[in-house]
Order: C-alpha cells, then structure tokens, then sequence
C-alpha cells in the first residue's frame, strides 16, 4: 500500500487587513483585550461581493496545483472543508469543480469545523492509499466575515474569526518513509451546542432543555428560519469560550501524543508542530504541555485570526514557505473545535 504526501501546497488569504483596532468601529473592544487574550493582532477579510468561500479555496488550490505540476484537470477527487459555505447546499466541492473547469469528478464536502482540514486529509489519505485516486484536492476555506454578529453582543465569537484558505494536492508517494504517517479522528457530540450555529437549521428545539430558536408555531416552514430568529440575533455562531478552551487544551496534546505513540515517536521528534490556530493561549498551553521548543510550533494566528478549516492548511503553508518544513521533517497536524471534534496527522515531508 502506497503512503500519500502532498505534493503542492496553497494558500490565500484576501488582501483587505482587519486591524483589532478596526473593530472598534462596530463593537466595545479593545486591542488589548484581544491580544491579551487570544493573540491576535489582525485578519484578513474577504471582498464583500467578488470573493466567496468558494473563491477563496479557488485561489489556494491554483497554488497547490501549479506547485504540484499538475494542472485541474489532473484532479480526480475534491474534499472541501467549510463551515462558511457559499450556498446551504450543494457544497463548495462542486462550485469549486465547476469554477476551476475540472472533470466530472467526485466533490465531497466536509462539516467538521476547525477540524475540517484534518478530517478532509485523513479520508483523501484512505483514497490515495487504495490506489482509488491519484491526485487529490483537499482544501479547507472560510468567509467567517459574513456571519458573525459585529455588535458589542458578539464580540466573544467575532473578533477572533478571519477568512483565507489553504489547499493540498495529495498524492501516492514516491520514496520510502515519506508521507503522511497516521491520522486519528475523534467526537464527542455531547457539547455540541456550546460553540454551534443553530439556524438556521431542522432543530426545531428537538436537542436542548435552551430554546435555540424562536419561531411562529403558525407555519412549520417557520421552524427553520423565522423573522424573530433575526430579531433576537439568533442566526449567529454561539460558543461558550471558557468551556471550549478548557476541552481544547486536553484533546490537543492527547491527539497529538495518539498520533507519535502510533508511530513509535516522541515529542522530540517533532521537527515542526502545526496546531490549528484557534487561540494563541491555547497553542501556547499545548507547548508548555508537550514541552517543545519555540523553534518546534508554528503560529501566525497574530496575523490571520482563526480561519477554521483554513487555519492548519495556511500554517503549513507559510512554514513551508519561510523554509521552516524541510524534506524528511517530521510534521504534525492538530486540530480541535466545535462538535467537539478533533484529530491529528503525522507527516515525513
Ligand atoms: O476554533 C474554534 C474553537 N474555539 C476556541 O478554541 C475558543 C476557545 N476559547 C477562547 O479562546 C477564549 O475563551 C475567548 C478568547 C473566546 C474568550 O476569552 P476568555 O478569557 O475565556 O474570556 P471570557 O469569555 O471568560 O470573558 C471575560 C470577559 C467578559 O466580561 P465580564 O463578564 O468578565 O465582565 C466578557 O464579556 O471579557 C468580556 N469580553 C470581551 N471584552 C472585550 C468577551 N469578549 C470581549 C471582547 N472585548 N471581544
């Protein structure tokens, strides 16, 4: 059976830069505040009518295409990782096909949130290593921009959210002891309403004791997205910060720990460790916890915010850039978030 590696890397992010500062337009904040604590000191937000989810994971895989030496026509899988769709459905994948003029082939999209990137990744590893498909895309792409709630009553979600993509031709390997190693995949449904986005949605308040929605019982279609909904700002992401933090800096290191004992290695090994940027506090915790040096994680939350599925795929992206991920590296993918999910791949580069 063949290991995959990937074999082109992408990643784009919209030139418009969001300054903490900036937000101070549209809600009680401070810079301070936010540095403080989650790290982040700007993100990037996408043109309000030319750029779409999908358009940004379009930037990304030209890159990751072109870096493969392939072009997208070669693609014979798409996986797309999104929590911000362009459309509820059908899913990025095939707008992505369509707009990069790519086969008929499959488009499989992917609603795992932060995990997204990981999860995308580890079911292209199955395809790639039964021999199914040759090359795959993987990208994961947010537009977070256009739905979070930019007053003072949001500013716990939105100011920590900024767009941008990241993508990854992955294919067969060529060498021994190169590629992706192992990926391990974990939920835990039973917070999944503590950083959830309700509506709209078929809940109809089925799953929790808290009304989520409000809706006229006149009309059933009502259920799903109503005008009181809107009224009460109940069309947002909502998350219970201090819960989710608690949680993440348990499953972190645990997945990441899963991922070298699989594979008989240790921290040490790890030449570079990319956690998805969820909050510089939490990435920083994960380090002091595994003991690894600065040199050993890769953070640029400062500059692009949290970018869910996007956040690992455009880490990598630049470490591999700033020429800090060099051929036979041992690289590590960690990802945790709503759901809760979580999960982690070892890689040779
Ligand atoms: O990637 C998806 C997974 N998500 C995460 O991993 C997020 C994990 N959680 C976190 O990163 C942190 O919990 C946050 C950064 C979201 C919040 O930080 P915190 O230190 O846990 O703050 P908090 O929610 O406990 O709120 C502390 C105070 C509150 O005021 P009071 O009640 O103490 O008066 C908030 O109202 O900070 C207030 N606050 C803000 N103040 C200024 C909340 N958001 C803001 C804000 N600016 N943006």
């Amino acid at each position: 059976m063949f290991k995959s590696k990937i074999a082109g890397i992408g990643m784009y992010v919209p030139a418009n830069v969001v300054t903490n500062q900036d937000l101070l337009k549209y809600m009680d904040t401070s810079d301070e505040w936010i540095q403080e604590r989650t790290g982040i000191k700007e993100r990037r937000f996408a043109h309000r009518t030319e750029e779409t989810t999908t358009t940004l994971g379009v930037e990304a895989s030209k890159i990751a295409i072109e870096r493969a030496g392939i072009t997208p026509q070669d693609i014979d899988f798409v996986v797309f990782a999104t929590l911000s769709p362009d459309y509820y459905f059908p899913g990025c994948g095939v707008l992505l096909q369509r707009a990069m003029k790519m086969k008929e082939i499959g488009a499989l999209d992917v609603r795992n949130q932060c995990s997204g990137f990981v999860y995308a990744l580890s079911v292209a590893d199955q395809f790639i290593k039964t021999g199914m498909y040759k090359n795959i895309l993987v990208v994961g792409a947010e537009k977070h921009s256009f739905g979070l709630d930019f007053s003072t009553r949001g500013r716990n979600v939105s100011v920590i959210f900024g767009d941008g993509a990241g993508a990854v031709v992955l294919q067969a390997a060529t060498q021994e002891n190169q590629g992706i190693l192992s990926t391990h995949l974990h939920s835990d449904g039973e917070s999944a309403e503590i950083l959830a986005m309700y509506n709209p949605g078929t809940h109809a308040n089925h799953w929790s004791t808290e009304k989520l929605a409000d809706f006229n019982d006149a009309e059933i279609g009502d259920m799903f997205f109503s005008h009181a909904m809107v009224d009460k700002a109940q069309v947002y992401p909502n998350m219970d910060g201090p819960a989710v933090f608690k949680k993440a800096v348990v499953k972190f290191p645990e997945v990441i720990m899963e991922a070298l004992q699989a594979n008989q290695l240790t921290t040490s090994d790890i030449n570079v460790l990319i956690p998805h940027q969820a909050n510089l506090r939490i990435a920083q915790f994960v380090q002091q916890k595994l003991q690894l040096r600065d040199d050993q994680v890769y953070n640029n939350i400062q500059q692009y915010g949290n970018t869910t599925a996007a956040s690992v795929p455009i880490a990598l992206c630049e470490a591999w850039e700033k020429g800090l991920i060099k051929e036979g590296d041992l690289v590590c993918l960690a990802a945790f978030g709503s759901g809760f999910t979580w999960a982690s791949a070892l890689l040779r580069w």
